[in-house]
């Protein structure tokens, strides 16, 4: 019996979509899949640091537009996938990133953004998901790939709602993943560790400093070393480059710790 598995493109012919690609990890992996040859359409709020964006990756010789989006709206990001499509044809990877970090105790966050946060980091996959995957089922080819976080299976204290969100993400992609076992498309989740982006960075000295204590009582932060958004932009080229006929389904990359000196 001989087996069947898409055909091994050209980079060039696999265009590709990046959510979250304004900053952090969703900006580092649009520039790395341009790197490599992808025609990429980059989507976030923010149209300004978007352009700026597509003009860094054609400097360097890559080929990239951008389309703002809101990926908790669901017309949004309607709209963001035929932008796509109209620019370099039908999208074959999809890089989920966007995400925002709100900090509370489980019971004292609002509901509201509590919600909010289930929105931006599950049901907002869910819908680029259903925007783009029927297409690549279609066309029996695609890379799906989901920025998840360590903190679905270690969770830290005061981001209960990112965390039921990340950790729902991980088991929507394993459900999702047996769903679309020959079809031709293959879906993973980059896992990150602490990367060093924006994230977080807009709370208030207060907030930031007793969510460090708790973390630090809990047993995180044993080092100061973080990860950098091009040390994760390396793990998502990786899963979207895999030869057929093979997938990386889960890859977390954590920062690693310097060498102490006084090791012993
Ligand atoms: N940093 C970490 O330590 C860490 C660790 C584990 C996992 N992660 C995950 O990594 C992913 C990327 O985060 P990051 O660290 O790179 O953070 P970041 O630098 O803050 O980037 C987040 C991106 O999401 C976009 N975004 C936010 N809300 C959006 C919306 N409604 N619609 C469209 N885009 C939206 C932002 O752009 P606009 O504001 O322009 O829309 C921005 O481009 C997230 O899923 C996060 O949970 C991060």
């Amino acid at each position: 019996m001989s087996l069947k598995f898409p055909p091994q493109r050209d980079a060039a012919d696999r265009p590709a979509l990046v959510t979250g690609a304004s900053s952090g990890i969703g900006r580092a992996s649009a520039e790395a899949l341009a790197a490599l040859g992808h025609p990429v359409v980059v989507g976030a709020r923010r149209a300004d640091r978007l352009d700026d964006l597509v003009g860094r990756i054609r400097e360097a010789g890559g080929l990239a537009t951008a389309r703002p989006v809101d990926v908790t709206r669901a017309e949004s990001v309607a709209e963001f996938v035929a932008a796509a499509g109209e620019a370099y044809g039908p999208p074959e990877v999809l890089v989920s990133s966007a995400g925002t970090l709100k900090m509370a105790r489980v019971w004292e966050m609002e509901p509201d953004d509590f919600a909010s946060q289930i929105d931006i980091h599950l049901l907002a996959v869910q819908r680029l998901l259903h925007a783009v995957v029927p297409g690549m089922v279609d066309r029996r080819r695609g890379d799906v790939v989901l920025i998840g976080s360590d903190v679905a299976y270690t969770a830290r204290p005061r981001s209960g709602a990112y965390v039921a969100a990340k950790a729902g993400l991980e088991t929507m992609a394993h459900q999702a993943r047996k769903e679309l076992e020959g079809t031709g498309i293959r879906l993973g989740v980059v896992r990150p560790g602490p990367v060093m982006t924006e994230m977080g960075t807009e709370f208030d000295p207060e907030t930031a400093e007793s969510v460090i204590n708790d973390w630090v009582k809990h047993g995180f932060g044993r080092h100061p070393r973080m990860c950098k958004p091009a040390d994760l932009a390396r793990g998502v080229a990786a899963m979207v480059s895999m030869p057929r006929g093979a997938q990386i389904t889960e890859l977390e990359i954590q920062p690693e710790a310097p060498i102490e000196e006084d090791y012993s």
